[in-house]
């Protein structure tokens, strides 16, 4: 058992990849794959069910094959995409509908009549979440609405969101998801156990087409030997930013971090009480083992690695993100340039779904760099609302543990670390989602006894990064952004 591997399944909104680790934490392989974005109308982003199963089911099987077959892996640990919903037939297989997106705001104008009906203080306080297009419960309500398959479907109809999906796929019909992910469909209640009743007749979801939820590492199932040749157990289940904040070892209360993918997301570890936010910030279930709950603090940021892919595709202005350090380094300042990236958007702190994107300060002398940087430094700006948002909440960060694709540029980490005015530790390995999958499924297979003990045998060596930049500047700095924020969620 001790020298089999680990494959990680990490279903990413962009693109979905397996990756194979070592008992010690030592990532030995990585297949990727891209994941086709179809944008068929202003703020609706869609996904292909069928498309991810395949794509994924291919990364991994690049990957058992790079270990020397199935029976060298001990375990699967898959994590993915948070709130994205995918509706199936449970009698085909086949799903009913593209699946919708996180960032998708189409159910917009629903969330407010819900909040107008003065339902969001009963909602925010069972579930931890704001009501807000970004969670799972109105894309299942819109779906049900609007595409007839899925009411043809009727009790055939099953729900989840892409952990379960790629479970069912894998065993051929088990219908589980794990708790952190059924935290974020605006479903189930902190506190309680299971679904909540009440809170699906609100949102008009039928409780029967839901997944069964576990916990985060156990027993899930074996996959049929058709995909790789022998079952392999799945031990492992959780939403990537939970799993980010698992394999950065953020175990005791008190510890954050913050993934920089396609959006960013900041986690803070809350122990075993329920978080309640004061300031519009999310209440989430970190993991559950053994039926143990342990919670966190949410700050969710929905544009990051986005507005650069957004540069690069839509605008043209660089060929690569690796470009983006050397073009912020190359200008002494933004040169007046400031950017609001709310191109899906706002999340936490402000909640703003109908808000959009602005680009202020341009003059003839501005260059391509002073626009890549300002892009980069409101990375730091959305940070900062969100640093103030959970220090008003009593848990402010004591540190900050920076991982994700975004992380590996210096320039973003030091920025980081001086707008924040806080030391900021970046791991040798950004994949810290992966990795925390692995140490899920590391545990629930047996091969380590805890998640602590786990991080003790599978951590890795951190960069730490500390404030350098003189008081004035930021503050100038800040000043400017609250301004930014205040002219446009006024207007
Ligand atoms: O809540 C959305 C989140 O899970 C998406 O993560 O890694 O695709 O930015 P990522």
């Amino acid at each position: 058992m001790n020298d089999r591997l680990i494959l990680v399944l990490d279903e990413g909104t962009t693109s979905t990849r397996a990756m194979l680790y070592a008992p010690d934490g030592g990532r030995l392989g990585v297949a990727q794959a891209e994941i086709t974005q179809y944008y068929p109308q202003p703020g609706w982003v869609e996904h292909d069910a069928i498309e991810i199963w395949n794509r994924t089911l291919d990364c991994a099987r690049r990957m058992v094959e790079q270990a020397g077959g199935p029976d060298r892996i001990a375990a699967i640990g898959i994590t993915n995409q948070r709130e994205t919903v995918v509706a199936w037939d449970r009698r085909t297989g086949a799903p009913l509908a593209r699946a919708i997106v996180w960032q998708d705001r189409r159910t917009a104008d629903h969330c407010t009549a819900l909040r107008e009906a003065g339902h969001e203080a009963t909602v925010q306080r069972r579930t931890g979440l704001v009501i807000d297009p970004y969670f799972s419960a109105t894309k299942m309500r819109w779906l049900l609405d609007h595409e007839p398959a899925l009411r043809a479907a009727g009790a055939s109809l099953a729900f989840g969101t892409m952990e379960s999906w790629l479970v069912w796929k894998l065993t051929g019909g088990l219908h589980i998801s794990d708790a952190s992910n059924a935290s974020r469909t605006q479903l189930m209640a902190l506190a309680g156990e299971g679904w909540d009743a009440e809170l699906c007749d609100l949102f008009g979801v039928p409780r029967q087409a839901l997944p069964e939820i576990s916990d985060n590492a156990g027993p899930f199932g074996e996959t049929l030997a058709e995909w790789f040749g022998l079952p392999i157990p799945i031990r492992g289940l959780a939403g990537d930013q939970q799993a980010a904040t698992i394999g950065q070892a953020c175990l005791t209360p008190g510890d954050a971090k913050a993934t920089l993918g396609t959006g960013a997301f900041i986690l803070a570890n809350r122990g075993g009480v329920v978080p309640v936010s004061h300031n519009r910030l999310l209440g989430t279930l970190l993991y559950r083992l053994s039926g143990e709950r342990v919670y966190a603090l949410e700050g969710s940021v929905f544009v990051a690695g986005s507005l650069i892919q957004w540069l690069r595709d839509q605008l043209g202005l660089i060929a690569s993100a690796e470009e983006t350090e050397a073009l912020a380094r190359s200008v002494p300042d933004n040169g007046g340039v400031m950017m609001l990236p709310a191109l899906a958007g706002l999340g936490a702190p402000h909640w703003r779904p109908d808000a959009t994107g602005v680009i202020s300060g341009l003059t003839q002398g501005t260059g391509r760099a002073h626009i890549v940087r300002a892009a980069l430094e409101s990375l730091s700006h959305q940070l900062c609302d969100l640093a103030g948002a959970f220090a008003a909440d009593g848990a402010g960060w004591r540190m900050l543990r920076i991982d994700g694709g975004m992380s590996a540029n210096d320039w973003i980490a030091q920025d980081l670390a001086d707008m924040l005015d806080l030391a900021v530790d970046r791991p040798a390995d950004v994949e810290t989602t992966a990795k925390g999958a692995a140490m899920l499924a590391a545990v629930g297979c047996g091969l380590h006894p805890s998640l602590e003990r786990a991080a003790a045998a599978m951590g890795t060596v951190m960069t730490r990064f500390t404030p350098a930049m003189a008081v004035g500047r930021r503050t100038e700095r800040l000043a400017r952004w609250d301004a930014l924020i205040a002219r446009q969620l006024a207007g």
